[in-house]
């Protein structure tokens, strides 16, 4: 037996296993490259190692290929036939595996909260869980978990930086602007590389229509980004919205070019499907088109994206993306296609996944194709009556405000004047200074 770096019992009589996991594991949880490397040494030293083969398999699951899960039942499998050795916070971690094969996020979620309850300074788990819960809208219950946790860290546990960016994100999705920020600034002081820290403080920044401070705040940052994973682009995404509200779209599309959705990048190259990629590029490109800017042949690239995709719903927010970059192409054939692969899983499907697909992607997807057609009275007939339960598409506020803005959009379009009063107040209740002006950046026309 030997122990991590928060000295929690590993099961492996290898010490070069033992100091791998602890590697892939704040890997993971700093959003690096190198996780599953370090999981593939770790299994190099002991082939048995069960927290090795859940690692690696919770990886593969990450990616939200569906495809790909049968890599992460080999593993499952493969930990399983060593799994009497383990101790119950690895067993833990394979019915956390195990529940998330089947599309069963909510079970996934207890067995992290197990783990956390007897451990509170499982800084994988606390990562895992906090994964889980945002990319299912659940933020109440993501500060829950980081706070009920946090009496048990303090700043010499190894990692309390990094739970510090779990705490500060947990703070901000609630509204606890100022906790958050100051969470958000101490774990980058700690490791100016903490890319989950820097991106809390940037959605404090972005809820609080600080574009300047934002800008400033991750160009001072970007110097240490080398190391990170395509989370990188979506740190980018941040620094390109701050741009987008002060009308600066030359400098949007440059970012867009170059950081963002820069095909050539390593990074693209070698995952050009990745769903937080293919969020950002579609979010940027709708709301560049909302606000009237030309962004040329874009859209096709990111189209053929979308078809890869018919058919996966492992991630709901991404769902609703296909159908915005699907329309915006005039892709109908592929927009019926991935409607009838939607609503066909919808109807059929058990999982708590299907549940928010039918109650939050549908009419977000709905609204955006109807608002894309220029069928503005069909996407107020599908967005207006859900948006109050559009959390469960997953994903932050900034993230979900996309299909607020188609919302607005379309009833601005429609002169629905009393429909656009109330989403700004519902706006500025989520949150979000200034609502008007968002919706209408410098330099938009009026029309
Ligand atoms: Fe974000």
């Amino acid at each position: 037996m030997r122990r991590d770096d928060r000295g929690l019992e590993l099961t492996t009589s290898s010490a070069d296993a033992a100091e791998a996991l602890s590697r892939a594991a704040t890997s993971l949880v700093g959003h690096r490259l190198d996780a599953m490397a370090h999981v593939n040494v770790a299994l190099d030293a002991d082939p048995g190692c069960v927290l090795a083969h859940a690692m690696k398999g919770l990886l593969v699951v990450g990616v939200r290929l569906p495809g790909r899960y049968p890599e992460a039942q080999a593993e499952l499998e493969a930990a399983e036939t060593a799994s009497d050795r383990a101790n119950e916070r690895e067993k833990g971690y394979l019915a956390a595996l195990s529940a998330l094969i089947r599309g069963r996020t909510l079970d996934a979620v207890s067995h992290y909260e197990t783990i956390l309850a007897a451990c509170p300074r499982d800084l994988l788990a606390h990562r895992l869980v906090q994964f889980e819960l945002f990319w299912i809208g659940e933020s109440t219950w993501m500060r829950d978990i980081v706070e009920r946790a946090a009496p048990a860290w303090s700043a010499d546990v190894p990692g309390f930086g990094a739970f510090q960016a779990l705490r500060a994100f947990g703070c901000e999705e609630n509204g606890f602007h100022a906790d958050a920020e100051r969470y958000g600034r101490d774990s980058v002081e700690r490791d100016p590389a903490n890319g989950w820290g820097a991106h809390a403080v940037a959605h404090v920044m972005e809820m609080q229509g600080r574009d300047e401070d934002g800008i400033a705040w991750l160009d001072g940052l970007k110097g240490h980004w080398s190391e990170l994973n395509n989370f990188v682009h979506h740190l980018w995404w941040h620094r390109s919205l701050f741009h987008l509200s002060r009308g600066e779209f030359g400098a949007v599309l440059e970012f867009y070019d170059r950081e963002v959705r820069d095909p050539e990048s390593p990074l693209i190259e070698a995952n050009p499907g990745h769903y937080g990629d293919f969020q950002n590029a579609v979010d940027l490109l709708k709301r560049l088109d909302m606000y009237g800017c030309d962004v040329g042949d874009r859209w096709e690239a990111i189209a053929d994206l979308a078809e890869d995709r018919i058919g996966n719903h492992a991630a709901p927010l991404s769902s609703g993306h296909v159908a915005t970059a699907l329309a915006a192409a005039g892709r109908d054939s592929a927009v019926e296609a991935y409607l009838a692969a939607l609503r066909g899983y919808a109807s059929t499907d058990e999982t708590d996944n299907a549940a928010r697909v039918r109650s939050a992607v549908l009419p977000a997807a709905e609204g955006a194709i109807a608002h894309q057609r220029g069928d503005h009275e069909a996407a107020l007939g599908h967005l207006l009556p859900a948006r109050r339960g559009l959390w469960r598409i997953g994903g932050s506020h900034a993230q979900r405000d996309l299909f607020t803005r188609i919302l607005a959009d379309s009833a601005r379009r429609l002169g629905r004047n009393d429909v656009v009063d109330i989403l700004l107040e519902e706006m500025s209740r989520t949150g979000f200074a200034r609502p008007a002006e968002r919706l209408r950046p410098p330099g938009v026309a009026k029309h």
